[in-house]
């Protein structure tokens, strides 16, 4: 008789929507098939996952992988390798590229691009910018379309709506969840004279708290008048915490494992120019209110901003030096690190990197260990003590800010949609990813 199942991870602790417990996971065709009690008998293949722990697959919503463009930093194969490499099981890319994903063409060049060569599943935001903002609610909703990202503050690439009245034309024609890089640009403008060259600690002095919660001050009140839902990203102040936490109805936060990992001033002194980054990570004050953030759920999830920068990139003097690090691979040991700490419960990492994503994007079918929802898995030991290097990381950048890190927990195993890609960090099955979708897209 024909198994019923095409696999079955025996004997694994599965963290779920209804706790964790020790129970076997059954997938056919790509698909969770059932949670319970089964036999190898049942199986085509069966995994031993005994003291091992299972949880959904983990979705990083926030990724610069460079292409086309940028390739020189990364490409969608090098950063979805990074991805899987470290548990990461979907991955949504950001607008910054060279041509910048602002039209229907650039977005449909970059799904094909991905399309079975990415190691994960992925979406793309599409730009939003004075030149497009009549169009973005088609633009939006096209296949592959994780929603509209805008540069309230400049960054990298010249991506950029700093004015109230673009920012407003963007808001009124989005129906889906639109996501915000929150930094005041003419007040970036005025405290230019603030940078010391040579001195990445000055990058908080330039691009200080204040400019954060103006820009996202002013998106709130943009959102609220026209009724819009906002996603404001790598929340970096105590004082956005403190903000956002009023306006729970229409906007939503992120925050980085770099924000609640790193420090300034340590950061800058033992890392350099390599712990620059916008907006800039801040001293323990403001971490502290980030981690309350957490713990009270203002924050609703983790995104590792996994912006990579070469080398050489890194090494000009401050402030030609690029603004930036790699993350994806680093998001599930650094915070399962945490978590053997005791800084959040497991459950409540779940909730930031699974739950979380699929609840704000309205993901179709993934996020949740369930029957129907898509096989996407991130196994991890979590009792594992593991150093994180530079000769780990699959980054074209070739560098994390955490070489020489040792961590408590790591990912050993991602599955996507039933196919097992890495399994103690090798690269198992070639290359399938395909585009999430989406409740508001699915006729598309
Ligand atoms: O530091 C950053 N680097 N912040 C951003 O918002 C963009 C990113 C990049 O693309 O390099």
């Amino acid at each position: 008789m024909k198994p019923t199942f095409d696999l079955v991870l025996k004997g694994g602790e599965i963290v779920n929507q209804d706790g964790r417990g020790l129970r076997d996971l059954a997938i056919r065709d790509g698909k969770i098939a059932g949670i319970g009690s089964f036999s190898p008998d049942q199986a085509e293949e069966t995994i031993d996952a005994r003291g091992l722990t299972i949880l959904p697959g983990v979705i990083d919503t926030q990724v610069h992988f460079r292409e086309p463009g940028l390739t020189h930093k990364e490409d969608l194969e090098s950063g979805s390798r990074s991805a899987v490499m470290g548990g990461v099981t979907a991955v949504f890319e950001m607008p910054n590229t060279n041509p910048l994903t602002t039209s229907e063409e650039t977005l449909r060049a970059k799904v094909a691009a991905g399309h079975h060569r990415m190691h994960c599943d992925f979406a793309f935001f599409v730009g939003g910018t004075a030149e497009n903002a009549d169009r973005v609610g088609e633009l939006e909703r096209l296949p592959g379309a994780a929603g509209i990202k805008v540069f309230i503050g400049s960054s990298t690439g010249n991506l950029l709506v700093e004015d109230d009245a673009n920012l407003a034309r963007i808001l009124k024609n989005i129906s889906r969840r639109a996501s915000f890089h929150c930094e005041d640009e003419p007040r970036l403008r005025e405290r230019m004279h603030l940078r010391v060259p040579g001195d990445p600690s000055s990058h908080p002095v330039w691009r200080d708290p204040v400019a954060a919660l103006m820009a996202t001050e002013r998106l709130i009140a943009i959102a609220r008048k026209y009724g819009k839902r906002v996603h404001v990203l790598h929340i970096s102040t105590g004082e956005e915490i403190g903000f956002l936490a009023k306006h729970k109805d229409v906007a939503s936060a992120e925050a980085t494992p770099h924000h609640l990992t790193l420090v300034a001033p340590d950061c800058y002194q033992r890392l350099g120019t390599y712990a620059q980054m916008n907006p800039p990570v801040r001293d323990a004050s403001h971490q502290a209110i980030i981690w309350e953030g957490v713990r009270q759920g203002v924050i609703d999830i983790l995104g590792s901003d996994h912006a990579p920068h070469t080398h050489e990139e890194k090494h000009h003097a401050y402030p030609a030096s690029h603004s930036g690090m790699t993350g994806v691979q680093t998001l599930v040991p650094t915070m399962l690190d945490h978590v053997s700490k005791g800084k959040l419960t497991l459950e409540r990492f779940v909730d930031l990197t699974s739950h979380g994503p699929a609840r704000l994007f309205n993901i179709a079918a993934k996020g949740r260990i369930a029957e129907g929802f898509d096989a996407d898995l991130t196994i991890v030991d979590l009792k594992r003590r593991e150093t994180i290097t530079n000769a780990w990381t699959a980054s074209r950048a070739g560098w994390t800010p955490y070489d020489g890190v040792e961590v408590t927990g790591w990912p050993v195993g991602t599955f996507v949609r039933g196919r097992r890609v890495m399994w103690e960090g090798e690269l198992v099955t070639p290359s399938q990813g395909e585009v999430v979708r989406f409740g508001e897209t699915l006729g598309g």
